[in-house]
């Protein structure tokens, strides 16, 4: 089967498409031919989308991505620089939250945003678990204070440079530092052996957080969760994550229950130029 279709009448031969592809499977149209695909290229195609997308007068459609699937960009939509430096400078790591479970959809057009999030040959690693419920979070939470109390034994520097002991030392006097009251937590995995999905969670992650203060939701990284997750034995079984599958990354959500009214500054950006 093509990977793609050309329709004739649209295609001005421009090439943009064959520029375009990352993996270069489409030979390069000339006034006697259409572009099409090279020898082999179902086998290598990655599913980007990004021949048909770039394709200025939609001529390209992909069997796997038809284009009705593919919405035109909305350029009135686009947001201005300054809007956009607003936006990412005034996210911030929300740890007090309303308590009021956010209902199911708003979760899920979370997730649905997080999905566009980039990842090494598009192979789009990352699994979600979502966990919620007071009575769950608190049991993940207790979880995770019993891998501290095992670090403040066996792994004492790493410990005390994480302040494990003050961690504990609030869990025991009623305060949860670990979920801190969240009514849910997303949690990330992958396949133990995917090389790149330590990286496409960490990114997916990030398009949550993102996508969460969009939302107008609070979201804030499970740190310490996400590292009890991936290492201690007796939560991972308690997780009961897919065979094979490694946590790599966690993340609060829930409704904020304050609003912030300044940009905090952070360190000027480390960098040599050469
Ligand atoms: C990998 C990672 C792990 C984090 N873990 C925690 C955590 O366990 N608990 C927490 O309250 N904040 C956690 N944070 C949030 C950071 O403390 C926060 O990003 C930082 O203080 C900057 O604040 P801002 O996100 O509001 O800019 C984590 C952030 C990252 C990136």
């Amino acid at each position: 089967m093509s990977l793609f279709t050309i329709d004739e009448k649209k295609c001005h031969r421009d090439g943009i498409c064959a520029a375009e592809c990352p993996l270069s499977l489409i030979v390069p149209p000339d006034k006697d031919c259409l572009p099409r695909q090279i020898p082999g290229a179902n086998e290598l195609c990655i599913n980007c989308g990004h021949c048909a997308a770039v394709c200025p007068r939609g001529a390209l459609s992909l069997t796997a991505m038809p284009l009705e699937t593919m919405p035109p960009i909305q350029a009135e939509l686009g947001i201005s620089a300054s809007q956009a430096e607003q936006f990412l400078r005034s996210r911030r790591s929300i740890r007090v939250y309303k308590d009021q479970p956010v209902e199911r959809e708003v979760l899920e057009r979370l997730l649905r945003l997080a999905r566009f999030a980039p990842s090494g040959h598009n192979i789009q690693p990352v699994h979600w678990t979502v966990f919620s419920g007071k009575e769950q979070l608190q049991a993940l939470a207790a979880g995770t204070v019993e891998w501290m109390r095992w670090m403040m034994k066996e792994q004492t520097a790493m410990a005390s440079l994480m302040h494990m002991d003050l961690v504990v030392a609030q869990w025991e006097a009623g305060k949860d530092r670990i979920l801190r009251g969240a009514p849910h937590v997303f949690l990330a995995h992958a396949p133990k052996a995917e090389r790149t999905a330590p990286a496409a969670c960490a990114i997916a992650l990030t398009y949550l957080d993102l996508a969460a203060k969009a939302l107008g939701l609070g979201a804030c990284w499970a740190g310490y969760f996400g590292a009890a997750a991936a290492t201690f034995p007796p939560l991972q079984k308690a997780l009961a994550l897919p065979e094979g599958h490694l946590a790599m990354g966690a993340m609060m959500v829930g409704w904020p229950k304050f609003t912030y009214h300044r940009l905090p500054e952070r360190n000027p950006a480390r960098v040599t130029w050469r």
